[in-house]
């Protein structure tokens, strides 16, 4: 008679973290404490339907087990014993992963039948039970809890991974929102320094709409894929990538575009980890928006109390996190936007004075507000705005030309800019984010920003990754405030 063993447990790491680990057929001598070694016979790949695994116990017993199936989409694997010298006989077991529902931890279901000789049935199946399967549950506990720490240069690499199906969206033909078509695609293993991500939430800016008009072709070759940043769980990473490991959450900022899609490869340089508190949809709103508000304050705009700001689309996703930090670094901002809701809410995110005005005329209420003008000008209006902005800035004021959501702005004369001895700015976010070491130092100024209350959390509106058509309508009307992602 079969005898069958069954035990699961639950392990408080992400799907894609323990898949990673047990979908190796040869990972098993680096966490289970019974395997002394282990090798896959023949060269071949370890996640190889068909490899044999031979191994040593350090009881001195030795096996030798063979992959019958190895499944990436249901997380479940097959093997059986074709040689031990353990007296299992027609041993073949599955293990089957789950996502449990709140997505950070994995139910894993263990099982087993196997044949025995007369009078061994109960020591056998304890030993299983016991020796192998509640061992192995611990012992896998503790080998991730310890990985992200000891996985240090020239550690064994990742185990090879398979291409992943995704769904990205494709722009084929510059133009309106229309063009944004969600698509199946493949994403390959990840690249020497590559990781590859389970992208859950994207984070969608104004300079998505700049790309897909076809503004910047350079950036955007057809067909392409838009979208500078993203929030989600690492999935793999390749050969020289040190402080990451499958299961992490992070999330990523890009120069090149391709975020609006459900799995990606992004080079380690552009990622972070993310704190537990900051789901993926907050992330992927904020990592982009906070570190522009960021380099605007400290670095570029070197906003001192009682310096006089004016903040454009002050109830946007830029706008209300740059409103809030730099009232709290004690500067005073006024704010402009196109309705009393956005008013509203943006002196409740720190403007002192908002003008409401569809048209760009703002000057004349900035002068009288602020007296001679804004020191500091974040303007990411662009054109129709250009006078208007000169007019509002005060002697050696600083205009700093972020965007241009009404189109491109035209050269700036420095004859122009010697009538107020002003000074004019173009930045890029990326540049201010050039190492991994920078990154994660901004984006950990935006994560405490928000932990201390310095940022309120803006409002978030979510679309599906399908809908981004829906998305960008909806930004481009000039009706949305705060932030919006889309989400996989
Ligand atoms: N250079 C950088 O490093 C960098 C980084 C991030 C963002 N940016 C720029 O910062 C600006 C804000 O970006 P965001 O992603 O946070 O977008 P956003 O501010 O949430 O949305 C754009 C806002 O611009 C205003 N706007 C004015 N004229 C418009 C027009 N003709 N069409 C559409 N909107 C118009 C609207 O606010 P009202 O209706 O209230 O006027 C609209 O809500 C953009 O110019 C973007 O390119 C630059």
């Amino acid at each position: 008679m079969l005898q069958k063993v069954v035990r699961s447990t639950i392990i408080d790491a992400p799907i894609e973290r323990v898949w990673a680990v047990l979908r190796d057929f040869n990972s098993h001598d680096q966490w289970h404490a019974v395997v002394d070694q282990s090798r896959i016979e023949g060269g071949q790949a370890s996640s190889q339907v068909g490899c044999v695994r031979a191994f040593s116990l350090k009881d001195g017993h030795f096996i030798r087990e063979q992959l019958l199936t190895l499944d990436d989409v249901q997380h479940k694997s097959t093997y059986c014993i074709v040689e031990a010298t353990v007296p299992l006989q027609r041993y073949v077991a599955t293990v089957t992963l789950k996502p449990v529902t709140d997505g950070r931890r994995t139910f894993w279901h263990w099982e087993s039948t196997f044949a025995t000789p007369p009078g061994q049935e109960r020591e056998l199946r304890d030993m299983v039970a016991q020796g192998v399967y509640e061992a192995g549950f611990e012992n896998l506990r503790r080998h991730l809890q310890q990985g992200a720490d000891l996985r240090a240069p020239g550690s064994a690499p990742m185990p090879t991974a398979l291409p992943q199906p995704c769904r990205r969206v494709v722009v084929s033909n510059y133009g309106g929102p229309a063009v944004l078509v969600a698509q199946d695609g493949e994403v390959p293993a990840p690249g020497p320094g590559q990781v590859r991500i389970r992208q859950r939430a994207m984070g969608v800016n104004y300079f998505d709409v700049y790309l897909r008009r076809g503004w910047i072709p350079a950036l955007l070759p057809l067909p392409g894929t838009p979208g500078m940043e993203a929030a989600g769980t690492v999935l793999d990473v390749g050969d020289g990538v040190t402080g990451l490991m499958p299961g992490d959450r992070v999330a990523c900022m890009t120069p090149a575009p391709g975020a609006y899609a459900s799995v990606r490869n992004v080079a380690v340089e552009h990622v972070v980890r993310l704190p537990a508190a900051v789901d993926d949809d907050v992330a992927a709103a904020l990592l982009l928006k906070g570190v522009t508000a960021d380099y605007l304050l400290r670095d570029l705009g070197r906003v001192q109390p009682g310096a006089r700001w004016l903040v454009h689309a002050a109830a946007g996703g830029v706008g209300l996190l740059l409103c809030a930090w730099a009232r709290r670094l004690g500067a005073r901002v006024v704010g402009t936007v196109s309705s009393e809701d956005k008013a509203r809410l943006a002196r409740e995110h720190g403007c002192e004075h908002v003008i409401v005005t569809t048209d760009y005329r703002f000057a004349q209420g900035v002068r009288q507000h602020f007296g001679d003008g804004a020191d500091v000008i974040v303007d990411g209006l662009g054109d129709a705005a250009f006078e208007e902005n000169f007019e509002a800035l005060a002697p050696c004021g600083h205009w700093i030309s972020l965007g241009q959501a009404s189109g491109p702005p035209r050269p700036v004369d420095p004859g122009l800019l010697v009538h107020k001895s002003a000074t004019f700015s173009r930045p890029v976010a990326f540049a201010y984010v050039a190492t991994r070491a920078r990154l994660a130092e901004r984006a950990q100024r935006v994560w405490d920003a928000l932990a201390d209350g310095t940022l309120k959390l803006p409002p978030i509106e979510r679309h599906s990754l399908e809908a981004a058509a829906r998305a960008h309508e909806r930004l481009e009307s000039r009706k949305t405030t705060g932030a919006l992602v889309l989400v996989a």
